[in-house]
Formats: structure tokens, C-alpha cells, sequence
């Protein structure tokens, strides 16, 4: 791999052990992956800190987060001392939310060491964003900028929406990133890789935001890790129901870029998204194949007693809470029900000025914040059935707790939080 003469000194060690670690890495994944060189980044979102039970445990034997910094982030068995970051790092989503630990069903010593993770990570200089959408809580790159970003949901919207530059990263690559400002310069960070290769004509018209979220789940599943290109949405979508439709894609397939000609930044029209080239293969998404997909959402679903409905995924913005509060206002959560609700840390704030928290509180909910119940494992005690609006939770949610859960909209689950059970359809 080419490498510049301030990237060969990082390499030599002439900035520090920490760099020099974080270059081997960033060159054997480099190497890898056949890049021929990197890229210059000054916007990395990743993850530090102790954040699993058994990182905990680690830190504890081997005398701290640097331990945690040096093995889990850079790859290397031999403890360095981690300098500041070097270039723009925010926080992504973690294992639980501290000021909700109780309900979660956390102990106070996971609390003490989440706080102390968060010195830490402030310490070195990342933003404590600690939300799984950095880009609603000022972290929004500009189009054509390079990224460092793990968290394939933001990945996607960073891509496709915004028009920046990511691959969907790791834990190891972003930290390496967070010391150097370098990243491996191959996938999407190529202009020609960028450029659509499975067509997507839609039969009907897709308007809701479940609407989106089934249209992106059925579009990863067809194209896999490709780049589709949807056509025939009909009106402009707006950026929350992008966010929903981009987490599904990433969560059924692997997809980290699309377009939609005439709304997403790099298709102005058909031709430009494709870049000349013919699509590979055309899929038409119609009224069967949206049947298909809620049938296959809610497959895991049988009994219409539910005690637990989980909104926020990915984390909710301030008009999603708003939303909520509409319906929630003035009204009880059903006594076996328990309705949890994630945002980024910063939304909160917000919620709590608007008096938002208090109509969800009031109401018998919890508006909480910095993780969510399929990545935190975090459900009410003895949860068997849940209800989500997310196509992405209602994919990982099933399966890593081991419960039912129904899919619908917002309003289908609220309804559900409010009655105890789901009556919630295709309409
Ligand atoms: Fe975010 Fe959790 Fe969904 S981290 S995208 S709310 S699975």
C-alpha cells in the first residue's frame, strides 16, 4: 500500500506507540482488502470504552480503558498509552442508558463503569453523541467528505441521503481512524463503486413510514450488498422515512448505498444513478410482495397479549416524539404493558424543554436514551411478546431475546401500549 511520508512516520513510530499501532492495523486491513492506499478523514463515529460484560472484565485484569483501547480498538495485545483523538470522533449507541438502569434491570456497578467509560471517551476528546444516528444530533457530514463510521443504519443514510463517504466500519477500523484521520480507500469511498446495479420499480404508491421500512426490507433482502436503484416513489420522502427505509435494506442485506433519481444527492436522474451502466437485474415491489414482507415481520408473532412495545429504531427524532405524544397525551399505558422509547442523548434534552418526557412519563412510559433493546439486550423483566414500528428491531429483536414481536405503525403499537394488545394490520 502507497503510504505518504506523514503516514510512513505514524507507521515508524515516530508519533507515538498508539499511532503506530493504529497504522499497522489500518495498513494490514488495507492490505486485505487490496486498497491501494488511504484516505484522509476528519469525521470518524465508532465505539470505545468498556461496553460488553466481558470488555468489563478485562479492563478489570488488565488495569484499564487504555487495556480495553489497545486490544479491542487496535488490535494489539501489548498496552499503549491512547492519546487524544486526532481528528472530529463522535460516540455511538451503547450497552445501556444510565439514567434508566433500574428499569433497565442494570446494577449499580455497570453504572459506575458506563460513566466512567464516558470520562474516558470524553477525556480523549469524542463526542458523547452515544446514539445509532449521529447525523440527527450534529453530526452531518458533507457531501463527497470521507468518513470513519461504523453502525450500518448510519452508514446507509450517511451514503445515500447526505452524499458522504463510508464504508460500514468496525470497532477496530474506527479506532485506528480516531488516532490517524486515515482510512483505507476502497469501497465507497470510490466514486465508480458508488454507482447503482439492481433496479427497483415499485407498483404502487409507498407513503407511510412502515411503508418504507417494508420497502427496505424487502429491497436488502433482493439485492443483497449492492447498490439499488428504486424508482416510482411518487412524492419526495422525507428524511425520517429515509432513515427507516435505509435501516431495514442494511438489516435484511447488507446494503450501504442507493438511490432514488431526483431526491438522493448523486441521482439526478435514471441514467446518472447507474453511471451508464445497465442494471444487473430488476425487481417490481408491488402489493404481494409488501404482503409477503409484513407476513415475514411478523412471523414470530402469535399472541395478541403484548407486554412490552419498544419504539425508537433507529433512535427517534424530536418530530417522532412529538408524534407520539399526539397520540399518548392525556392517556394511560395498559398496567401489563410497558412502552420504552430510545432517542439520542441530545433529543432528550429537547424532549424534556417541550415537556414531551413528562406527557410520555405521565402516560405510565419511559422515554430513554444512548441505547436500545436489541443492541443493549435491555426489555422489561419477563417481556414474551413486544411490538415495534421498526423493520430493523423487529429482524433482531425475535431472535436475541428469544420473544414474539409484532410490526406496524407507530400508531398500531401505541394502540398496543394502551389496550395490552395488538391489533395492529396491513392497511
Ligand atoms: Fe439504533 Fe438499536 Fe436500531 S442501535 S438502529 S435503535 S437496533
Amino acid at each position: 500500500m502507497k503510504l505518504s511520508d506523514y503516514e510512513k512516520a505514524m507507521l515508524d513510530g515516530a508519533h507515538g506507540p498508539a499511532k503506530q499501532k493504529a497504522m499497522d492495523l489500518l495498513v494490514r486491513y488495507g492490505n486485505a482488502l487490496g486498497a491501494e492506499r488511504l484516505v484522509e478523514t476528519r469525521n470518524v463515529a465508532g465505539t470505545i470504552g468498556a461496553t460488553t460484560p466481558f470488555m468489563r472484565k478485562f479492563a478489570d485484569e488488565k488495569g484499564g480503558l487504555d487495556a480495553v483501547f489497545s486490544e479491542f480498538n487496535l488490535d494489539s495485545a501489548e498496552v499503549v498509552p491512547i492519546p487524544p483523538v486526532e481528528v472530529y470522533s463522535s460516540h455511538l449507541q451503547q450497552g445501556i442508558d444510565p439514567e434508566h438502569a433500574a428499569q433497565q434491570g442494570v446494577g449499580e456497578e455497570v453504572v459506575r463503569i458506563f460513566r466512567k467509560g464516558d470520562a474516558y471517551s470524553a477525556g480523549l476528546g469524542v463526542q458523547l453523541l452515544n446514539t445509532c444516528t449521529p447525523y440527527q444530533v450534529g453530526n452531518l457530514p458533507a457531501r463527497g467528505e470521507h468518513c470513519a463510521w461504523m453502525e450500518s443504519s448510519a452508514v446507509i443514510y450517511i451514503n445515500a441521503v447526505l452524499g458522504a463517504r463510508s464504508n460500514a466500519e468496525g470497532r477496530e477500523s474506527t479506532g485506528a481512524a480516531m488516532l490517524t484521520g486515515r482510512i483505507p480507500y476502497w469501497g465507497y469511498h470510490i466514486e465508480s463503486e458508488r454507482r447503482g446495479t439492481h433496479l427497483v420499480e415499485l407498483d404502487m404508491p409507498i407513503e407511510s413510514m412502515s411503508d418504507w421500512g417494508m420497502l427496505g426490507y424487502y429491497v436488502g433482502d433482493a439485492v443483497q450488498d449492492k447498490v439499488p436503484v428504486i424508482t416510482g416513489t411518487g412524492l419526495a420522502p422525507s428524511t425520517l422515512k429515509l432513515k427507516h427505509f435505509g435501516a431495514a435494506a442494511a438489516s435484511s442485506g447488507g446494503v450501504e448505498m442507493y438511490h432514488i433519481p431526483g431526491f438522493t444527492p448523486e441521482a439526478p436522474t435514471l441514467e446518472a444513478a447507474f453511471g451508464g451502466n445497465r442494471p444487473r437485474e430488476v425487481f417490481r415491489f408491488g402489493p404481494k410482495e409488501r404482503q409477503s414482507v409484513y407476513e415475514n415481520l411478523n412471523a414470530t408473532a402469535r399472541d395478541p397479549e403484548v407486554d412490552f412495545v419498544m419504539l425508537g429504531c433507529p433512535h427517534y427524532s424530536i418530530e417522532q416524539i412529538w408524534e407520539v405524544c399526539r397520540l399518548l397525551q392525556g392517556k394511560r399505558v395498559h398496567e401489563n404493558t410497558q412502552l420504552w422509547i430510545f432517542t439520542p442523548r441530545a433529543t432528550k434534552q429537547i424532549a424534556d424543554q417541550n415537556g414531551y418526557t413528562k406527557i410520555i412519563t405521565d402516560a405510565g412510559g419511559y422515554l430513554m436514551s444512548d441505547t436500545c433493546s436489541a443492541l443493549g439486550r435491555v426489555i422489561p423483566k419477563g417481556t414474551k411478546v413486544a411490538a415495534v414500528d421498526s423493520a430493523k428491531q423487529v429482524h433482531y429483536l425475535p431472535a436475541i431475546m428469544g420473544i414474539q414481536a409484532w410490526f406496524g405503525s407507530t400508531a398500531d403499537c401505541i394502540e398496543a401500549a394502551l389496550t395490552g394488545r395488538w391489533k395492529g394490520g396491513l392497511r
